[in-house]
């Protein structure tokens, strides 16, 4: 069994220290913008991988659900389709893969057909990854993993220089609805450049529903969207030296039918100043930062997104309400 080591000891301090210094520079950066932004790629501390643990359950996010059914009752079919693409070795890359509570049935049953291959999960959180690692391990004892800890495409590079092996790039939950669709064809087409012919993609998109589902879903009774996007100002306070008043803030969240667009906000209550280190932040009363995009997609989007960055639609796996699918992609 390769349990994976991600990083040498000695190499940590110097990417935390490289890390802190993008963080730093990207959130003072989004916030002397007009309007303000965020990046969600930040909500990920310890206490936001557990909210996000907790929204995937709660009754709104149908999101986890749907995806998740796929996984658990298509799971010979998605397999089925890896299969008759790969008869070697292969390696299955994880982009983002939280705690892989969909895509780790995927992998039991790979490895219960004594398929071999080495499953590469990626997060900027390595809180997520090691319990992941934990769990994995527990389910799957001779899983061979190696968790790589930073951004995908970064993480997915030094994923290729570990190997020549063909790949299974995966990308569940809907995090690509993380980037505005033209970010989102920018990605698709350096992760093409990334692969070779033949390698797979599985990405999740969210599909575009009745607008009152997709808003109650980031509108949670419990509040935990809202806990989510203000931990992320807590998250600030403690690591870059801030003072946020969390409570001076509000979470809004907006749908756009139209465009497929449904995006978080916080909206700051009152005139206000904060400061990060030794800059200074001001807001005006009513006026917002931009917290996240979570894009919405029709079938027609995704097989053109796949086309438009050197892809082939190969298959799309959906779940029993036609909410949420898995769509296969070939590279070309
Ligand atoms: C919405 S969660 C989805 C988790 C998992 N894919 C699932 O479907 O349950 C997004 C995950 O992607 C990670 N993530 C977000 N932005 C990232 C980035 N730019 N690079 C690497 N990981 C990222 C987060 O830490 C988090 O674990």
């Amino acid at each position: 069994m390769n349990t994976g080591l991600d990083y040498s000891p000695a190499a940590v301090p110097v990417l935390k220290a490289v890390f802190m210094e993008k963080f730093r520079e990207e959130i003072l950066d989004g916030l002397n913008q007009t309007p303000k932004r965020l990046q969600s790629k930040y909500f990920y501390d310890k206490e936001g991988d557990a909210l996000f643990q907790q929204i995937m359950a709660c009754p709104e996010y149908y999101l986890t659900r749907c995806e998740l059914n796929i996984f658990q009752h298509k799971t010979a079919q998605l397999a089925g389709f890896i299969r008759s693409y790969f008869n070697k070795e292969f390696d299955l890359i994880e982009l983002g893969a939280g705690d892989a509570t969909k895509s780790q049935y995927l992998l039991k049953y790979l490895a219960d057909q004594e398929t071999t291959f080495t499953y590469i999960p990626v997060d900027i959180s390595g809180n997520i990854l090691s319990l992941l690692k934990k769990r994995l391990i527990a389910v799957i004892p001779d899983l061979d993993i190696r968790c790589l800890e930073g951004e995908y495409l970064d993480a997915l590079s030094n994923a290729i220089e570990l190997s020549s092996k063909p790949k299974v790039v995966m990308f569940l939950g809907a995090n690509i609805g993380n980037m505005e669709p033209h970010e989102a064809t920018v990605f698709c087409r350096s992760l093409r450049e990334h692969l070779k012919p033949g390698d797979l993609v599985i990405i999740g998109f969210d599909l575009k529903k009745h607008p009152k589902v997709i808003l109650n879903a980031y509108n949670d009774q419990a509040g935990l969207t809202s806990q989510f996007n203000l931990n992320l100002l807590t998250r600030i306070n403690r690591e870059l030296n801030a003072n946020f008043i969390i409570e001076q803030f509000e979470h809004y969240q907006t749908y756009d039918p139209c465009n497929g667009a449904c995006k978080s906000y916080l909206v700051s209550l009152q005139d206000q100043i904060v400061t990060i280190g030794h800059k200074k932040i001001t807001f005006t009363h009513d006026e917002t930062i931009f917290m996240e995009i979570s894009q919405k997609y029709t079938l027609k989007e995704i097989d053109f997104l796949a086309e438009n960055s050197g892809f082939m639609p190969v298959h799309n796996c959906a779940d029993p309400k036609g909410w949420f699918v898995d769509a296969f992609w070939k590279v070309v």
